[in-house]
């Protein structure tokens, strides 16, 4: 069996800890420099040779940094004949970037795939893309874990006796049916359209959310602006309580303050993206232990799907 080899980027430290920890292995010692013009240099201090590396780093703020930070040490890694360079992806920013919805914008998505593909990566462990088809932008295996788990084992312990969960969108209602089956719930979904970055409308609600607890679960909360939206929406149409939950909490943008402020019970999140700010209503449950098996397995050559199956 070949060493396991893990490095984490800058991007969240506290979270690589975490992973290494549950897998009971060292972290790897990254020296990362600056130059005078503002080139990186990354150096991986651990010999790679014929070991099995993965690279943590989520795509979170700021991204081009962590990105640049991930594409250099995968570069690092193969160019040390590391026997195989996985990157594990928490949170993959550029999945929003999934289609030519524009004249003459580029489909971010795929490029940073296939950048991460150039610079060496051999297989992505990651969670929660934004749109299952974005799992297709890679010519690589992609491991693609969901939170839908841990998130359910958190609102299994509220009173779910009159609880409907309701997805932002129809794009998401999958994964909101996935999510209310796990917890025996009906779902709902919103019928979004975005405008813009700081811009969404959502003209209906496609079932019954009268008189009912409200869970919304999307797959991450930027600006705050689709949960906004869609509180105005539910409070119009007689909503009784409404908590809020995603993969995701990246809270652009003083998103969670403001939401925090709002008539909402919970925020519910995990920790894919490091969070500066805390509140009494923000629950940030940790994937770490989901990642760390996963990486197990893949190291192992054992099944992952059949872990994390919806
Ligand atoms: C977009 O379609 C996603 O599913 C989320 O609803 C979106 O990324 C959330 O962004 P924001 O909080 O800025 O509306």
């Amino acid at each position: 069996m070949r060493e396991i080899a893990v490095f984490g980027g800058s991007s969240h430290p506290e979270l690589t800890a975490e992973i290494c920890a549950h897998l009971r292995v060292p972290q790897r010692p990254v020296l990362l420099k600056r130059f005078a013009n503002d080139c990186l240099e990354v150096q991986l201090q651990s010999n790679c040779r014929e070991r099995d590396v993965f690279i943590i780093q989520s795509l979170v703020r700021p991204v081009q940094e962590n990105l640049v930070e991930l594409l250099l040490m995968a570069d690092a890694a193969r160019g040390a004949s590391a026997a195989r360079v996985n990157a594990v992806i928490p949170h993959y920013a550029y999945a929003r970037s999934d289609k030519k919805d524009a004249p003459r914008i580029s489909i971010g998505g795929r490029l940073v795939a296939d950048l991460l593909v150039t610079a060496g990566v051999d297989r992505v462990l990651t969670l929660n893309l934004h749109s299952p088809q974005v799992h297709g932008f890679f010519s690589v295996p992609v491991d693609h874990l969901h939170a839908l788990r841990e998130l359910a084992g958190h609102f299994r312990q509220r009173d779910l006796s009159n609880a409907v969960v309701v997805s932002p969108d129809l794009g998401y209602a999958k994964s909101a049916a996935a999510f209310a089956r796990r917890l025996g719930l009906p779902v709902a979904a919103g019928a979004k359209e975005r405008v813009s970055d700081s811009e969404v409308h959502i003209t209906a609600i496609i079932g019954d959310v009268a008189g009912h607890d409200v869970i919304i679960l999307d797959d991450e909360i930027s600006r705050g602006t689709t949960v906004f939206e869609l509180l105005d929406r539910l409070r119009e149409q007689g909503a009784r309580s409404i908590a809020v939950a995603c993969t995701h909490g990246l809270f652009a943008d003083n998103a969670l303050d403001k939401l925090a402020a709002s008539d909402v019970t919970e925020i519910v999140c995990t920790n894919t993206a490091p969070l500066e700010a805390e509140h009494p209503k923000l629950t940030v449950l940790s994937v770490a232990p989901a990642l760390a098996e996963a990486i197990r397995r893949i190291h192992d050559g054992e099944s992952v799907s059949s872990l994390f199956d919806h």
